[in-house]
């Protein structure tokens, strides 16, 4: 069903896809689904359960008029039930709804109204903002690097694009391939993957068209790296794509990016469509390249980072997450060889294009090569987002450019909900790279740091990361579309009554889930878990049966 979906949908191409006229009410009787089905060929059903799929689409929240951020900072800040209830005055109960991180995790308060996010002491004047009476300006938050600052140093500007391009397109795609085989880059949206062997996957695939898409749907709470980027360094990312789609052979690129970050979609759709008129361009042979960007804005489901159900959604098939093989690499969007990548990965090429992959791998450890950008949550004294060599010691974040904490923190929930949570008696284990994380038993992932205050109980906190998953869950798999739901209902029920967890029965439900999910929300979820089980025993004990 999803190819016939995805084949019909090729058919209109990227510019009249179909993701895009998903309408969010189905309008009399049903009507707006039922026309977009008929322009694309498919059925009434397929158009309304994809719709329904989607926290911003769905019928149920079209009357919404204010949403208060739900995602894991914000919960731990401890802000949000004012926040909501000064929503419910402005609105009425039935018209405010939660979202999952808007990205303002270093400041917390974070709400989103008429098509804007706000935080921090924006939140002051929330009443006047609601009844449009005053427009608010976001406080800055503090940027900074330690080392080298390949991704917050100078900020790329359109022309020095329409300078550096030429050169760099000047050289070889062989050449680029191996400067960036060189370098080392890997993947910066979670698994880690080499990028060089990515596009060179691509590469050697025979096709008619091939893609670039990169992953904006920066969906782990406590993450707001991506969001910077687009926001203040769109060139970089842009120029990032264009040289992947020269060593790729690609000539589209699709920027997938979060509906929960308006103002990055703004900035993106502009700098696009001034980035698309630098182009064709001469390559090293006289021909010209073309690159031409599309920024899509996504509709609120954390699954859609997941890259193949990131593909479906731009396809207007539900966003189910896809078996592999078939990689997206060589059977990706509209069944074409696609690359997916992170934001920072993508960002990471104009440096590697200018100086070379011995500067970049110079920077880092041996296997994590570059920089890495952390996200500093609001219990810290210095929050913000800080760039760092991969290897520097977590203490040294922590504690140097973090500042240390504003309360007592217990532990750390670094790299987003299927993180590893680290606890404070280990930070000084732990170095940020890949390697450092996963040998001690915690993930990496996007870098995202989160402070778990010693006030905030844990049986709490755990039972948020089941309820998060089970909302985003895509409900391919039963282990992650059940077990996500049983395991929060126990954490629930053992809270809030004498209710007593079996310790067997939880341990069957995260191997069940570790080992039977197709992917890693189901499959990722366990770890945090499991690191407060051997980390907090004494606070967890009381929960569980002797
Ligand atoms: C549940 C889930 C959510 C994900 N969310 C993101 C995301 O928001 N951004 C991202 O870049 N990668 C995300 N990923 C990883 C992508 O599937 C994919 O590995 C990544 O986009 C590849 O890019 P990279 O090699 O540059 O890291 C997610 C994976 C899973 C399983
Ligand atoms: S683990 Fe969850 S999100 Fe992933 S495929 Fe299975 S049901 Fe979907």
């Amino acid at each position: 069903m999803s190819k016939n979906i995805r084949n019909l949908s090729a058919r209109k191409g990227l510019d009249d896809n179909l993701f895009e006229q998903l309408p969010d009410n189905g309008g009399a009787d049903g009507d707006n689904y039922r026309n977009v089905a008929s322009k694309f060929l498919i059925g009434n059903a397929n158009t309304y359960g994809t719709a329904s799929f989607y926290d911003f689409l769905n019928p149920e929240n079209s009357g919404k008029k204010g949403f208060y951020c739900a995602g894991s900072a914000c919960l731990l800040a401890g802000t949000q039930d004012v926040v909501k209830s000064e929503l419910e005055a402005q609105f009425g109960a039935d018209a405010v709804g939660p979202v999952y991180c808007l990205g303002r995790c270093y400041e917390n308060r974070a709400f989103h109204v008429d098509g804007k996010n706000y935080s921090g002491a924006e939140a002051d004047a929330l009443p006047s903002i609601c009844r449009h009476e005053k427009s608010q300006h976001p406080t800055p938050y503090r940027v900074q690097h330690q080392g080298r600052g390949i991704l917050t140093g100078h900020a790329l500007s359109l022309e020095e694009c329409l300078r550096l391009l030429p050169v760099w397109l000047q050289r070889p795609p062989e050449t680029l391939l191996d400067g960036l085989r060189v370098s080392g880059l890997r993947g910066r949206g979670g698994a880690g993957f080499p990028m060089a062997i990515k596009l060179d996957t691509v590469r050697k695939e025979q096709a008619d068209q091939k893609y670039i898409v990169c992953n904006a749907d920066e969906g782990d709470p406590g993450a707001f790296s991506d969001r910077y980027i687009l926001e203040e360094q769109p060139h970089l990312l842009m120029a990032g794509m264009a040289l992947a789609g020269l060593m790729a052979g690609a000539t589209e690129g699709v920027v997938y990016i979060r509906a929960e970050y308006p103002e990055s979609i703004t900035i993106a759709r502009r700098v696009a469509e001034q980035f698309n008129n630098l182009f064709p361009l001469d390559t090293h042979d006289g021909t010209p390249f073309s690159f031409r960007l599309k920024v899509v804005k996504a509709q609120g489901a954390y699954i859609c980072g997941e890259e193949t159900a990131l593909l479906n959604s731009i396809e207007g098939n539900r966003p189910e997450v896809r078996t592999r093989p078939p990689f997206p690499a060589q059977y990706g969007l509209y069944g074409k060889p696609t690359a997916v990548n992170n934001v920072e990965t993508l960002a990471n090429l104009p440096f590697i294009a200018q100086e070379g992959g011995e500067a970049f791998k110079s920077l880092g450890t041996a296997k994590s090569s570059g920089t890495k950008l952390l996200s500093l949550d609001s219990h810290f004294r210095n929050p913000g987002l800080y760039e760092v060599d991969m290897g520097t010691p977590l203490s040294f974040a922590v504690y140097e450019l973090g500042g240390g904490f504003k309360e007592p923190v217990k532990a750390l929930h670094i790299g987003g909900p299927l993180g590893g949570l680290v606890p404070i008696s280990r930070i000084n284990d732990l170095t940020l790279d890949f390697e450092s994380f996963a040998s001690n038993g915690f993930l990496l992932g996007h870098a995202s740091i989160l402070s778990v205050p010693e006030r905030f109980p844990l049986i709490k906190y755990l039972e948020h990361l089941f309820e998060f998953t089970a909302h985003e869950s895509c409900g391919k798999c039963f282990p992650c579309r059940i077990g996500s739901v049983r395991g929060k209902e126990l954490l629930k029920k053992a809270y809030e009554s004498d209710y007593r967890i079996d310790r067997e029965l939880l341990n069957d439900l995260l191997d069940t889930l570790e080992k039977g999910s197709l992917c890693a929300l189901g499959g990722g979820i366990p770890l945090p878990v499991k690191n407060a089980l051997k980390y907090f025993e004494s606070e967890l004990q009381p929960y569980f049966k002797n």
